[in-house]
């Protein structure tokens, strides 16, 4: 795993971004995987800006979201087709050509979930995946216990999800107990994963996910498995990392000597 550590959430921002959009530029038929989220607020807003500003075209584009509350319709402002729309696809100049995020009212979940599996295989597969972290280690909304095996399925949230998430609602009630997520497995087969990680509050967790096991209790972890995963940290989110001061060296050396594509996101800035 490449971690790339930069001293703001901005930077950390313009730095993924930077990525998305040069695939986007290299194959402007790219599937992408979205996330919602505060985390990825910032790379959506630099995406925005390279559409509007440097012609970054999405119009060939499609793109899949990793998840969504169950019992939510579209229109309201919490479910996550809502937010994409907010932060993201009204923004860009020319919109993507096929915006998937699963359906939180499917009412036969299972062979909906299949369906949703079947799309992405029949677009090609996810070339690359944007992912946050959650207070308790997830990715999606795979919670702590979720086989590393899962596939794309209904899931009951954990308490903290529902704490950290209901800062978005009216009340902790008012959170949704039930999602529909792509599992582990399904996430791992994308062709690369961007994970971004800011704030003190997520060290703890982003430490065990980078540093630890791999372990179904923090299923970020099983990106340690994932060939080309890179992870987005600000200073604080990188603050109990063993070996940050070896990652930083990491990406100076490949910024400076220029390596095969490995100098690519040094090259980014
Ligand atoms: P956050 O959520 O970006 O709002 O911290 C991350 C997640 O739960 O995946």
């Amino acid at each position: 795993m490449r971690v790339v550590i930069e001293p703001d959430y901005e930077g950390m921002s313009r730095k993924a971004a930077a990525m998305v959009a040069d695939l986007v530029r290299r194959k402007p038929d790219c599937v992408l995987g979205l996330a919602t989220g505060s985390t990825p607020i910032g790379l959506y807003k630099e995406l925005i800006r390279l559409s509007r500003e440097d012609g970054l075209d999405f119009s060939r584009v499609t793109t899949f979201n990793l998840d969504e509350y169950h019992g939510l319709a579209p229109e309201h402002d919490q479910c996550y087709r809502y937010f994409m729309e907010k932060n993201l696809f009204e923004g860009l100049k020319t919109r993507p050509k096929r915006t998937s995020v699963p359906d939180g009212l499917a009412r036969d979940v299972d062979g909906y979930c299949a369906s949703y599996e079947k799309a992405i295989k029949d677009s090609g597969g996810i070339d690359l995946q944007v992912l946050g972290i959650g207070g308790d280690g997830h990715i999606a909304f795979n919670e702590p216990g979720s086989s590393l095996g899962s596939r794309t399925r209904l899931v009951v949230l954990t308490e903290e999800t529902i704490t950290d998430n209901s800062r978005f609602f009216a009340s902790a009630d008012d959170v949704p107990r039930f999602a529909l997520t792509m599992g582990v497995a399904t996430i791992l087969e994308a062709r690369k994963c961007l994970l971004l990680a800011s704030g003190i509050k997520k060290s703890k967790v982003v430490r065990e996910a980078i540093e630890g096991p791999v372990t179904s209790q923090i299923t970020a972890s099983a990106l340690q498995l994932h060939p080309d995963t890179f992870a987005f940290l600000d200073e604080d989110a990188a603050d109990l990392l063993e070996l940050k001061d070896y990652y930083k060296h990491v990406e100076k050396m490949y910024g400076e000597h220029g390596v095969g594509r490995r100098a690519a996101v040094a090259a980014t800035r």
